[in-house]
């Protein structure tokens, strides 16, 4: 019987390819558009008769915070990034088809924070936690086809403070409506593991949880086909009456694979598991799930192993805001920051300190990026009078489950993480709740290590590490302390979850660099009297007293081989968090990448220590005052020397020392052509110039893409560069830059990386801030030439040409 049935099914396959599927037994819409927004509570609007005509209409993900006005008094304070938050009401009128014998649901995938959804006037459920994924079944309030049905939802973001940085307000990631028959897979009704895996086989292990909505008891066949990269099938596993009794039924099967490709940073090759329902010969689901096959393994004395091989984890946190465009998810933004961060090294990202978008963990799925998957920065112990800690006691098993099932078949995802910096350390509380948390994760998922991210490294005060249930102790800063880790910690494993903190203002430099700018001094100094203009220098030379400078934390991990690999705190700046500085300081200062997207000095260092590729990066500007004494660094690697001229004229060849990661001349500054050649055995590898502008003379305007998708989604970064008559970059410019659009594009915002600044990130234009800018342009759902102008006082226009494609 299941050969014949196999020969049915085989020949259904090959007949819906042939002759165009029967339409699919789940139906998975994007729900994102025809939303209306209104910033305010509004008694009533949950009702479907509720007159929302004078709402603003618009398209999700929406983040409303972004759009407001920089302000002190902002409950959110500072730290939150000082915009607007509050309440706000979305609702959406829609119209199915006949829905008879099918269920359907609506996928949140983020709310920040407090939702409370209702479908035609019934409430579907509240969720306080806003960066949880969920869903509501609607078919019980569903109207007759053709009839309007409203989905309204309340956003209640007014409780401040609640976080110690920029968390956005509203429906910020996509929304989309499924469609199921009765019998189905149910939601992350798949788990699929990998419990042997050799170069000549691998056995994978699929978990099927199918949910039966009849009634009544149904026998359904369970079909997994295992689909290499290009679709085709590699092996099938057939499962034939299968009894559906109650709500739920859960079905195991195991697949055998021959020579299987696996999943690594450098080839992230991916299969897919096609799983299909029936019930005699009706399909009644099909669903496919990410595969990647590879063995992540930490070991007290090699470190992290990927596929047998060692790997330094060379990574980066990540808060979830992409800068100008605020809180709201969009998949090339996120691509982008992946790409920048993929040239200067980096391998793995932790999600510090929630769930991530769903669509950020499939492109590190596709890209190579290793993943901690982080659920809490606070358990029951508040580190804001308005945060998670009020949920935690009610929603955080639920939150905690839900985070592991939808994210446990992605490649990607090496490490579960169940908190940051966890105020529980420093009592036994924290030994019960460690104990109980990791048992949820491993109760879902047994295949993947658990950590937190650690502050004490004292185990007789760590009353997490008490708990003896990490597979990976995890520790933030303290480098200087490292060596005593595997003493104090016999036979563990090890990573370091924040290094360096260190600050930096992109284009700015203090002198002399060697003086360490320790700001805050101490945990009684609260903020400090840095720099009167709110910059941090870039010669990596500024940290608070916790954190170190980049070099140093950088060697702290090099010299400790017994650490598999080290996170970066941070990749990118993000809103919020302005340490060292008050007000109008309102965005980080520990990134690599500034807001805007455009590195700092301290990303070549990195790029120079964790890639293969030559590098030769020069800094700073040659723009100074004359007779001043300036500090010239080389960052480079993959040559045995630099050597230095000014104006021609060579001021020396430098070596790095066993102990160094860049090389110095100290130079009385006269203006002209500062140079820097590499060389190895005698031949040069890279040149690098930098030469003192002139006024700025003229605008440059460069894409980072200029073929796009006119699916209404699609991005494009263009860099706005201040130049002299000759080219170079103006290392000083602030000229406010007009922009204007024409065709089917807008500007999705703007920004130029300065953290103080109080400029709309909506506005048409923007200051330059140390020669740059950066405008995003983003798709409508029309084709056609869009043209971004660029107007200054002063310097002359620029235009940029995109073509946008249906
Ligand atoms: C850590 C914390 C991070 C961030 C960082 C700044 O203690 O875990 O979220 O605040 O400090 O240095």
């Amino acid at each position: 019987m299941p050969r014949l049935l196999a020969l049915f099914l085989l020949l259904l396959s090959a007949a819906n390819t042939a002759f165009g599927a029967q339409p699919s037994a789940r139906v998975t819409a994007d729900f994102n558009k025809g939303w209306k927004f209104y910033l305010g509570d509004e008694a009533g609007a949950k009702e479907s008769a509720f007159d929302d005509a004078a709402w603003r209409k618009l398209t999700l993900p929406h983040d409303w915070s972004i759009e407001g006005k920089f302000d002190e008094k902002n409950p959110a304070k500072p730290e939150g990034g000082g915009l607007p938050t509050g309440i706000g009401w979305y609702r959406k009128t829609f119209t199915l088809p006949a829905t008879a014998g099918r269920n359907v649901f609506v996928e949140f995938d983020g709310v920040y924070k407090h939702s409370e959804v209702w479908l035609n006037g019934h409430s579907l459920g509240y969720r306080p936690n806003g960066y949880i994924s969920f869903r509501y079944e609607l078919t019980p309030y569903l109207r007759p086809a053709g009839q309007p049905n409203v989905l309204a939802v309340r956003v209640d973001n007014s409780a401040q403070p609640d976080s110690r940085w920029y968390t956005g307000s509203g429906i910020y990631r996509n929304v989309r409506l499924v469609t199921t028959h009765q019998v189905a897979v149910d939601e992350w009704g798949t788990f699929v593991s990998t419990p042997a895996v050799s170069a000549q086989a691998a056995t994978v292990a699929a978990v099927t949880q199918l949910r039966n909505a009849t009634g009544k008891p149904q026998t359904v066949t369970l079909q997994t086909v295992l689909l290499d990269a290009s679709g085709k099938e590699i092996v099938r596993q057939l499962t034939t009456s299968v009894k559906l009794s109650g709500a739920t039924t859960t079905v195991s099967q195991k697949l055998t694979l021959k020579n299987p490709q696996l999943w690594s940073v450098t080839k992230p090759y991916l299969y897919r598991v096609k799983t299909t329902v029936l019930t005699g010969r009706t399909i009644e689901d099909e669903y496919e799930t990410p595969l990647g096959i590879r063995t992540c393994v930490f070991d007290s004395q090699k470190g992290f192993l990927l596929n047998g091989q060692p790997l330094r984890i060379q990574g980066v946190n990540q808060h979830h805001d992409l800068g100008a465009l605020g809180a709201a998810f969009n998949v090339r933004a996120a691509e982008r920051q992946l790409q920048i961060l993929r040239a200067m090294g980096c391998n793995a990202i932790r999600m510090s300190h929630n769930p991530p978008a769903p669509q950020l963990l499939d492109l590190c799925d596709r890209m190579g990026f290793l993943v901690m998957d982080e659920a809490f920065d606070m358990w029951q112990k508040k580190k804001n009078g308005q945060d998670y800690h009020l949920d935690f006691k009610q929603w955080h098993q639920r939150d905690l489950e839900d985070q592991i099932r939808r994210d446990r078949n992605h490649p990607s995802v090496f490490i579960w993480s169940i908190g940051n910096e966890i105020r529980e350390q420093f009592d036994s509380t924290g030994t019960r709740l460690a104990r109980e948390l990791t048992a949820t994760v491993k109760r879902l998922d047994p295949t993947r290590p658990v950590t937190s991210a650690l502050t004490e490294q004292e185990p007789a005060k760590n009353f997490i590490s008490q708990a003896n249930v990490l597979d990976v102790l995890s520790f933030n800063y303290k480098h200087a302390d490292y060596p005593k880790l595997p003493t104090s910690f016999p036979g563990q494993h090890f990573l370091a979850t924040e290094i360096a903190a260190a600050y930096e203002t992109r284009g700015h430099y203090d002198l002399p660099s060697d003086s360490l700018r320790i700001w805050p001094k101490d945990g009684k100094t609260k903020l400090t009297t840095g720099n009167s203009d709110f910059t941090a220098s870039s010669y990596d030379q500024a940290a608070p007293y916790w954190g170190a400078t980049h070099e140093a934390a950088w060697w702290g991990v090099k010299n400790s081989p017994f650490i598999s690999g080290a996170f970066v705190w941070s990749g990118f700046d993000y809103l919020g968090e302005p340490l060292p500085y008050p007000w109008p300081a309102r965005s980080s200062y520990f990134g690599l990448i500034d807001l805007a997207g455009f590195p700092k000095d301290a990303y070549y260092l990195y790029q120079s220590e964790w890639t293969n590729q030559p590098v030769l990066h020069l800094l700073p500007h040659w723009n100074w005052r004359p007779g001043q004494t300036v500090d010239v660094w080389v960052y480079y690697s993959q040559a045995d020397e630099v050597e230095l001229f000014l104006n021609g004229k060579s001021l020396g060849t430098k070596k790095k020392g066993a102990d160094d990661l860049h090389v110095m001349w100290r130079v009385p500054y006269v203006p002209g052509t500062l140079q820097a050649i590499s060389r190895r055995a005698g031949k040069t590898v890279l040149t690098s110039t930098v030469k003192t502008a002139g006024p700025a003379a003229k605008i440059e305007l460069t894409a980072d893409r200029s073929q796009l998708q006119a699916n209404g989604k699609d991005l494009s970064f263009v860099t706005v560069r201040v130049l002299d008559a000759a080219g170079n970059l103006v290392p000083d410019a602030a000229n406010l830059v007009k922009f204007s659009v024409s065709g089917p594009g807008f500007i999705a915002g703007v920004d130029n990386g300065y953290q103080a600044s109080m400029e709309s990130f909506k506005a048409p234009e923007r200051k330059t801030y140390n020669g740059m800018a950066l405008a995003i342009i983003q798709t409508m759902e029309k084709g056609g030439a869009i043209t971004l102008r660029a107007d200054a006082e002063g310097p002359t226009s620029a235009t940029v040409t995109l073509q946008s494609q249906p």
